[in-house]
């Protein structure tokens, strides 16, 4: 499309694109939720009860969607979240998705799960990057790639913390994605049928680089994809407490945060610990079935928290006035998984670009059509709250 717009006029249109692309399997690992998707569906159920309430006739002619965060400005009030295995919807995926980050001036999360060695994307991708992790149950083994992303000059660390046991994802189960990853009839005939991306991806690597691995875990556990848990990590820890966030502080000198906070009290305790800033997050809700929508919890993180430090949300943001309806309710940032995922697998970079492009004109809009010329102006006033 010569508009720009690629044909893709909003993320829905992103969604069903990748949804063509790639092998079933694939695309339900990375779009679905876990169990019943009773959290996922409430994500977006809640967002849509909030509504907004506009304020006419004021000059919103110089309007901004600029805000500060950790003392750097960025041009949108966003941040892509990190999604692992994004080097699977496309050939060198965390590179094409942290360059679109990089052109609209903000923050890209590289997952510790991705194809991508963290090394490469300074000089490949630049921009504002940060990195995520989960604490392996060999603590040393990720106190080294955190030194790593801190020798590559990562600016932030993003500590996953809601995931000490494995989501139950039926279907990864049903599709043949499992640990092991066998080949079975069905896989290999959904895959058959998605040539575009078995020619464009699979083979493109299985040529250059070889069969994907997780670039960023030790060397010596360091195996194929066809050998690596996907949906049922043996990697997770269950025996995590608040010491392991104390210690992180001390290893790391830079901006610290700590993802998948729920509760308030969890969000007190991880300002104590010294964190510079929290996602409330159910994950997309793909790893505690029936968790709240984390915008129904976010008042109460921002009343608990908002003050000492960051607060960041995400779960279930899909439009522009999604993320406006956050930061009126005083969320700093919003994350945007899922998404810019989708607009990866569509059409690697360009894709990206278009769906964060998406969601700074669905934001532009909005803010001019509540009467908001900055982020700084939004407010609960600019909302009615359903009971
Ligand atoms: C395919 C996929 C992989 C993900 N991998 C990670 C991960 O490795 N680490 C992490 O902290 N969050 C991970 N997430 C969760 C996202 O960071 C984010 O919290 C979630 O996607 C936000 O919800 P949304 O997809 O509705 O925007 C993943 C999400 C998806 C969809």
């Amino acid at each position: 499309m010569s508009d720009g717009t690629l044909g893709y006029y909003n993320t829905a249109d992103l969604r069903e694109a990748a949804r063509r692309r790639l092998p079933k399997g694939l695309f339900e690992f990375m779009d679905r939720g876990n169990d019943d998707e009773v959290a996922m569906r409430e994500n977006r159920a809640a967002l849509e009860r909030i509504k907004l309430k506009p304020r006419v006739l004021v000059d919103v002619s110089r309007r901004s969607q600029e805000i500060t965060l950790f003392g750097k400005k960025q041009k949108m009030p966003v941040i892509v979240a990190p999604t692992g295995s994004t080097g699977l919807a496309w050939y060198d995926g965390e590179i094409a998705l942290a360059r679109a980050a990089a052109v609209h001036g903000i923050p890209f999360t590289l997952a510790a799960g991705s194809m991508t060695a963290l090394e490469r994307l300074p000089a490949e991708a630049g921009g504002t990057l940060w990195f995520q992790f989960y604490m392996w149950p060999d603590r040393s083994l990720s106190h080294q790639l955190v030194a790593r992303a801190r020798a590559a000059g990562y600016e932030a660390l993003v500590f996953t913390v809601d995931t000490p046991v494995a989501p139950g994802r039926e279907y990864n189960l049903r599709n043949g994605f499992t640990v092991p990853f066998k080949f079975t009839r069905r896989n290999v005939t959904d895959v058959l049928m998605h040539p575009r991306w078995l020619v464009g991806v699979l083979m493109r690597y299985l040529v250059t680089t070889g069969m994907p691995r997780y670039r960023n875990f030790p060397a010596h556990t360091q195996t194929r994809i066809t050998a690596l848990p996907m949906g049922r990590s043996t990697a997770l820890n269950d025996a995590l407490t608040w010491d392991d966030v104390r210690e992180l502080r001390k290893l790391w000198p830079r901006t610290l945060i700590v993802k998948g906070i729920q509760h308030p009290r969890d969000a007190v305790l991880a300002a104590d610990c010294g964190a510079d800033a929290v996602v409330l997050s159910n994950h997309g809700g793909r790893v505690l079935d029936s968790s709240a929508a984390t915008i129904t919890v976010l008042p109460q993180v921002v009343e608990a928290v908002g003050k000492r430090i960051t607060v960041i949300v995400d779960s279930g943001f899909r439009r522009g006035s999604d993320v406006v309806k956050a930061l009126a309710l005083g969320a700093h940032a919003v994350m945007l998984g899922r998404a810019p995922l989708h607009g990866t697998a569509a059409a690697g970079e360009a894709g990206a670009l278009r769906a964060l492009q998406i969601y700074r004109d669905e934001i532009d809009r909005v803010m001019a059509l509540i009467g908001c010329t900055s982020v700084a102006d939004l407010s609960s006033n600019h909302l009615i709250l359903p009971d």
